[in-house]
């Protein structure tokens, strides 16, 4: 319920553009080094496989640490949930290549701007094609085996999303239904 409740003056925030960042340079590493630790013992609890990797000599990311913490964790906290027991999940973040970012999402970057690309990739239930583009809506849930055990309200990435554009970033979920999805992350550098 708190979460909920978070989640609505969150979401409310953005609306009215009432949300203060603090920019920051930050690393990347680290971050996700926060994020793992809290997310820990849901992935042990879920006897999940989790793997980190971080090319080395990335640029430091210019963002806000809570909001990207916030971020984060509620990618990977889908990762865990809509994973079944024993599952893998992989946290791959390396330079931005044009060719791994679709062109509906390219031909929106400023020219200026770099980006590390971020990717958390899970063998969990997938998402249908015609469902992808909808998981980003408010309270949109698909029907999948581990929507009950889940739980959950559906806002969540209806808050990553905008989140993420505040930073200066894009996100883009590319899924197979029953085998798995990636959570494909650009952040500014
Ligand atoms: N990693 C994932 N694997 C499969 N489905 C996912 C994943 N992440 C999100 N989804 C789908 O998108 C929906 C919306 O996600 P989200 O906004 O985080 O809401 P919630 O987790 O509260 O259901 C989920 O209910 C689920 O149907
Ligand atoms: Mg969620």
């Amino acid at each position: 319920m708190i979460a909920l409740i978070n989640d609505v003056l969150d979401i409310t925030k953005i609306e009215s553009g009432s949300i203060d960042l603090e920019w920051r340079s930050l690393h990347l590493a680290e971050v996700l080094s926060g994020v793992v630790a809290d997310m820990q013992s849901l992935v042990t609890a879920r006897s999940h496989q989790l793997v980190l990797s971080i090319a080395p000599g990335l640029p430091l990311v210019r963002a806000d640490a809570y909001r990207l913490h916030q971020i984060l964790y509620n990618l990977l906290s889908n990762a865990v949930k809509y994973t079944p027991r024993n599952g893998q999940i992989w946290v791959e973040a390396q330079e931005y290549h044009a060719k791994n970012t679709p062109d509906h999402i390219r031909s929106t970057l400023p020219s200026e701007r770099r980006f590390v690309h971020l990717a958390v990739r899970d063998t969990g239930v997938g998402v249908s094609a015609d469902e992808i583009d909808r998981i980003f809506d408010r309270f949109y849930r698909t029907e999948n085996p581990l929507k009950v055990e889940a739980g959950g309200t559906g806002l969540g990435l209806s808050l990553v999303k905008p989140l993420v554009e505040l930073l200066g970033g894009r996100i883009w979920a590319v899924s197979e239904l029953g085998v798995g999805s990636t959570f494909n992350l650009l952040l500014a550098t």
